[in-house]
């Protein structure tokens, strides 16, 4: 059975001054599909999930996310998402608790109910040893898993995660993948990037391949190697047109 579109980015541009990070991308999500975003420092991989994640605004074009635009129904679509951002957004005085505590009240949780979720992904993100400790106190890898908890927390429809896997054991980045197949599974649609083409073989369904803000390539992986005749994703970086 073909997937249903969550997404479907429409020729969206983002400038900053002259630079012109985002160049008039279209492509779509699907609900259940792992969409793997890769490409150079500087491709805009990050402007476009800030836009996706409603934290700023295009100069033109739209992404319509579960029928609601991002620019005017901004509140729908902030609810219905989970943003785990490449840098990485921790109060870092308070407690791993304590953040996870505070972002569950912004999502509308309460009493036992808060309880639970916190519960449920300080488990999953395997964080019980250090939840009490403050975040100052933190590794860098316990921080991104922290942060990533904080994205899951309130069992979003689509997941973006800028980078997850940056600077994590081999635990704790099977952890990670496994929770993004099993999210997955469940129907949920999760973009991700990375600078991995060995993560992005993994576990993605379909990728879009960005270059100075322009989709260079979009497809199953299987697809875009035959297209540029070559055996992984990595030889297809080294292609000059
Ligand atoms: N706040 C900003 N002000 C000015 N220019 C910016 C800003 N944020 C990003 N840019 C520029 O926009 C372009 C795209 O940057 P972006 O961070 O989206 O790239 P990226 O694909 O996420 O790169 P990386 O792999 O290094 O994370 C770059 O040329 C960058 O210098
Ligand atoms: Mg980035």
């Amino acid at each position: 059975m073909a997937l249903e579109t969550i997404v479907k980015v429409d020729n969206l541009k983002k400038n900053y001054g002259n630079v012109e990070a985002v160049k008039g991308v279209s492509f779509e999500i699907k609900r259940g599909e792992i969409l793997g975003i890769v490409g150079p420092n500087g491709a805009g991989k990050s402007t476009f999930f800030s836009i996706l994640a409603t934290i700023s605004k295009p100069q033109d074009g739209d992404i319509i996310v579960d029928g609601e635009s991002i620019t005017k129904n901004k509140q729908y679509v902030k609810k219905i998402i989970g943003y785990v951002p490449q840098e990485l957004a921790l109060y870092s005085s308070l407690s791993g608790r304590d953040n996870l505590n505070f972002w569950a009240g912004i999502y509308g949780f309460f009493g036992k109910e808060k309880n639970k979720v916190v519960k449920n992904v300080i488990s999953e993100m395997d964080l019980q040893d250090v939840i009490k400790r403050r975040v100052d106190t933190y590794s860098g890898g316990m921080k991104r898993r922290l942060n990533i908890a904080l994205g899951i927390l309130h069992n979003p429809q689509l997941l973006i995660m800028d980078e997850p896997l940056v600077g994590v054991d081999i635990i704790s980045k099977r952890k990670i993948m496994d929770k993004m197949l099993k999210l997955k599974s469940e129907g949920q649609a999760i973009v991700f990037s990375s600078h991995s083409t060995d993560e992005v073989e993994k576990l993605c369904d379909r990728i879009v391949l960005l270059e100075n803000g322009s989709v260079k390539a979009y497809g199953e992986l299987n697809d875009i190697l035959k297209k540029y005749g070559k055996d992984s994703l990595e030889d297809i970086f080294f292609v000059k047109e």
